[in-house]
């Protein structure tokens, strides 16, 4: 029997793939084992968008090392991609270097590796199409995950994944139908579409649904009682989007729309393809709906020339959408991105004060938003139990953290588990990042 180990970092992308990658070793005929030191094929799935991811990659390659003997090593995700076969010379002891756009490939790969092959890669877009396998073994026993589309057509400035994961391949309709119904019979209640850009999904078959359709047809899928999806592009973004949302109750209300700037400068350096008002537009859009949609955002501080004014500006961007959560990240230079060549690289203490200060403004916003939910009641699936605090821990569909205690079910007992089914929870308490309340009696 041969064995593998995985390790695996970065977004919900990488993480599904990891999960499809393992699925399609287990029905090559390997088992996953928890510690790498027992497998013969170990694989790191890695990330490559912020930081010095690469050093990381090379250091954890050389722990590897020093029990490597006899062991098939293989470097997977967006730093394969980024370096190709130069990893094969930093680190001699690995012989696979393969990027997401390969992973339909990997059962050919796997069986070089086999022969013996030292230098094995997957790097090419050329046929690149998305990678579908009937064999995900999935982490979570409710939420499950579907990819709709892969790689990104954007050129922004900054970020490496037009260079990790390639061009757009969008998915067929009827293929991710029959995967939600599919997951649906298996038990899950909730999915999340997965894409870089979900909202410049374009259906390949005649059909030709765009992102809203399908996101209408997912949420009639019989036994989904809770979709998501990440991530938006504000640019593809289209009102349809909020109307679906209003009309199904099963598309959670929850958006998560990066702005990356409340500077119309900045967002234009960043090549970000709107305005300022065109993103409050969109978000004018959401507040307006009839059902409380959540928004959260990803920002970014200290890009290249971004002034203490155009920073003012994204400040006063957090105060005029009041955002249920943010992602604040310091710039970062990543290998062949277009702001490498710009001027005025902000100090690094300078980005670490700027974003100090976006985290300690947006913290104030939760905490007052919070507060007003205390005494609202708010359905919640129990994705499980903490001990430390003998709470059941929750979540809503604005995506909150909502821990409860349950009168009847005070914790799990044998044959009982709340984990899986949705309740009714009345918040009774607040804190800046989550809520904390009790079952509704009568459940
Ligand atoms: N530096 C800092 N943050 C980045 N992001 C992407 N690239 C960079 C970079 N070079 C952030 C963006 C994006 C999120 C996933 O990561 O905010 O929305
Ligand atoms: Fe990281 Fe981006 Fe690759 Fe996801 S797509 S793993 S965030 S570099």
């Amino acid at each position: 029997m041969k064995t593998f180990y995985i390790e695996t970092f970065g977004c919900q992308m990488n993480a599904h793939d990891s999960e499809k990658v393992i699925g399609t070793l287990l029905s090559e005929g390997y088992s996953q084992v928890q510690q790498w030191e027992q497998a013969d094929l170990i694989l790191y799935n890695t990330c490559s968008i912020r930081d010095k991811a690469e050093q990381k990659v090379f250091h954890r390659l050389d722990q590897f090392k020093k029990n490597s003997q006899g062991k098939v090593f293989g470097v997977l995700g967006c730093v394969a991609q980024q370096e190709g076969a130069k990893i094969f010379e930093r680190a001699p002891h690995v012989s696979l270097v393969a990027g997401s756009a390969s992973y339909a490939k990997l059962p050919s790969m796997l069986v070089q590796l086999e022969t013996g092959d030292r230098r094995v890669t997957g790097l090419d877009f050329d046929a690149a199409e998305a990678f579908e396998t009937p064999y995900t073994r999935r982490d979570n026993p409710h939420r499950a995950y579907i990819t709709i589309i892969e790689g990104c057509d954007k050129a922004c400035a900054y970020c490496v994944v037009p260079f990790t994961r390639g061009p757009e391949r969008s998915r067929t309709s009827q293929s991710i139908l029959n995967e939600a119904a599919e997951l649906a019979r298996m038990g899950y209640s909730e999915i999340q579409l997965l894409g870089q850009n979900v909202n410049s999904y374009r259906d390949p078959s005649p059909a030709g649904l765009d992102f809203a359709l399908l996101l209408r047809a997912v949420g009639e899928v019989d036994g989904i009682k809770r979709v998501r999806f990440t991530t938006s592009h504000p640019r593809d973004f289209i009102k349809d989007i909020v109307d679906a949302i209003d009309e199904n109750p099963a598309l959670c209300n929850h958006v998560h729309l990066p702005v990356q700037s409340g500077s119309d400068a900045i967002l234009d350096r960043m090549q970000r393809l709107y305005s300022r008002d065109t993103y409050l537009r969109r978000i004018e859009w959401m507040k307006k709906a009839r059902r409380p949609i959540a928004i959260s955002t990803d920002i970014i501080v200290g890009f290249p020339g971004e002034t203490e004014h155009d920073f003012q500006q994204t400040l006063s961007l957090l105060d005029a959408v009041e955002y249920d959560s943010i992602f604040g990240f310091k710039y970062s230079k990543r290998p062949n991105t277009a702001a490498l060549a710009l001027e005025d690289h902000v100090p690094e203490e300078e980005k670490v004060r700027r974003l100090a200060i976006v985290q300690e403004k947006q913290r104030a916003i939760q905490i007052r938003r919070h507060a007003e939910l205390v005494g609202s009641v708010e359905e919640t699936m129990a994705e499980g139990y903490n001990q430390a605090t003998g709470q059941w821990i929750g979540r809503t569909s604005q995506n909150r953290t909502l821990n409860f205690v349950h009168a009847r079910v005070p914790q799990p007992q044998a044959g009982e588990t709340l984990a899986g089914t949705y309740l009714d929870v009345r918040v009774t308490r607040s804190g800046p990042n989550s809520l904390a309340g009790e079952a509704v009696a009568g459940i």
